[in-house]
């Protein structure tokens, strides 16, 4: 029987792969940018970690991840989210030490949960996400926010909006819950066995639950923003303020919880602002003042950050009709005539290599028009020709594959000329 791929994972195959190292690339620089340091961290994780970090109680802890006993009896976790692996690190590494606080950190690779397929949703997906942790600063909420709502301005996408929340202190979250349960108790036969289960557990999410989103006790529930204490309320503003200042177009939305349980004040999600779009969550994240502590880190080190996936971005530019400027032609195709000249073609291909060119050649001695045609496959910029006379005469013939004009260079001057040829494209 043929070997096929496991469910919800895809293979990224070399025309796709441009447009990922594309969108790799850009992140990087945009990171770079706003002065934040890759991390990289292990894609597997003592289970302990996240079972404590993202919390017992989430949908990602109890149903999505893979976890297996390793051959030393130890319980391994693929990470489901960089998040947590990230907090362990700076604690672990000691990184609250370091002279510059916040540390500003990103990480781009793939994370794993076991989710049912749908468009957009696999069991293997490439996160970009950034976490700042160490001080705390409505001002760095904001930047955080505007990063990653600019990283999909930078792409073109406009279609977006922020859907921001505050998710309070602990104490305050505990109230909600409270009345929450208050709210939902006498009725809660009314929906589904999810929302049973999380009644008293996590009463929070069933605000955010896909079945039952149209009922009207969902509706009418009590806003978190009434269990809100003076100082989380001028938080919040405060960061809303900067948001304002930066440009960032938002939505306040009181039913905004998010699926992990670090959270705490600021909480936010960028969406595709497309009805046609079924899936429109790209990117989400959120402040999480207690994690730190939670992993036996410093008790007054704070974070917040926020992650999306690749898979996700590359529908949004789909939704939206963007190509990415994806560069596909290489410069110089070498062609060939004859044994001797066959010879000196090779040399000069990894000449052109090495000189930092992408070149490529013929390997089979093909026809002199079966070589050009290859060369047109390759969306080559120029082809160099060398047969027996240009053997004699010490010269190639360079065909500008465009506009077809040709001029004869001498062998020495081959890069050279290219050089010149391509300046401002490199
Ligand atoms: P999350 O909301 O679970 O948050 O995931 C963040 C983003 O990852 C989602 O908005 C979505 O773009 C993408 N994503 C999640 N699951 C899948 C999937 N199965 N297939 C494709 N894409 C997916 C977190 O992971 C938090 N760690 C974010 C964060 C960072 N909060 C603070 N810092």
């Amino acid at each position: 029987m043929v070997i096929t791929m496991p469910r919800g994972t895809q293979d990224i195959l070399p025309e796709e792969s441009k447009k990922w190292q594309y969108i790799e690339e850009k992140l990087r620089k945009i990171s770079d940018s706003f002065c934040y340091e890759e991390i990289r961290t292990p894609m597997f994780e003592s289970t302990e970690l996240f079972s404590r970090g993202v919390g017992d109680t989430t949908d990602i802890v109890q149903k999505e991840m893979y976890t297996f006993m390793d051959k030393g009896n130890r319980s391994i976790t693929l990470r489901p989210e960089g998040t947590a692996g990230t907090v362990r690190s700076y604690i672990e590494n000691k990184l609250f030490a370091k002279t510059i606080q916040p540390q500003k950190l990103y990480y781009v690779g793939p994370m794993f949960r076991y989710e049912r397929k749908q468009k957009g949703r696999y069991r293997q997906f490439v996160q970009y996400g950034v976490e700042v942790i160490g001080e705390e600063s409505p001002k760095i909420d904001a930047e955080v926010i505007s990063l990653a709502y600019n990283i999909y301005k930078s792409f073109g996408i406009e279609n977006i909006k922020v859907s921001i929340n505050s998710l309070g202190n602990p104490e305050e979250r505990q109230a909600y819950n409270e009345a929450l349960v208050k709210h939902f108790e006498p009725r809660i036969n009314e929906f589904c066995e999810d929302c049973n289960n999380r009644l008293y557990k996590n009463p929070m999410r069933i605000l955010d639950c896909k079945v039952d989103a149209e009922h009207e006790l969902i509706k009418n529930a009590p806003k978190l923003l009434e269990y809100l204490g003076e100082e989380s309320k001028q938080y919040f503003a405060e960061v809303l303020r900067h948001l304002d200042a930066l440009g960032v177009k938002y939505e306040v939305d009181h039913n905004l919880v998010r699926g992990l349980d670090y959270y705490t004040h600021t909480a936010f999600e960028i969406m595709i602002d497309n009805p046609e779009v079924e899936l429109k969550t790209l990117c989400g994240g959120g402040r999480y003042n207690g994690l730190i502590k939670l992993l036996d880190g410093p008790e007054d080190k704070k974070g917040i950050g926020f992650a999306l996936s690749i898979e996700r971005l590359l529908l949004a530019l789909e939704s939206e009709n963007i190509e990415l400027p994806i560069d596909d032609t290489i410069d110089a195709f070498v062609v060939a005539m004859g044994e001797k000249a066959g010879d000196a073609g090779v040399k000069l291909t990894n000449d052109l290599r090495l000189a930092g060119y992408k070149a490529q050649s013929d390997y089979f001695d093909k026809k002199m028009k079966a070589q050009m045609k290859l060369a047109d496959r390759y969306n080559a910029k120029f082809s160099i020709i060398i047969g027996d006379s240009e053997l004699d005469n010490g010269q190639y013939v360079v065909k500008d594959m465009k506009t077809y004009d040709q001029e004869n260079v001498e062998f020495d001057n081959i890069v050279k000329y290219l050089e010149e040829k391509l300046k401002g494209e490199k």
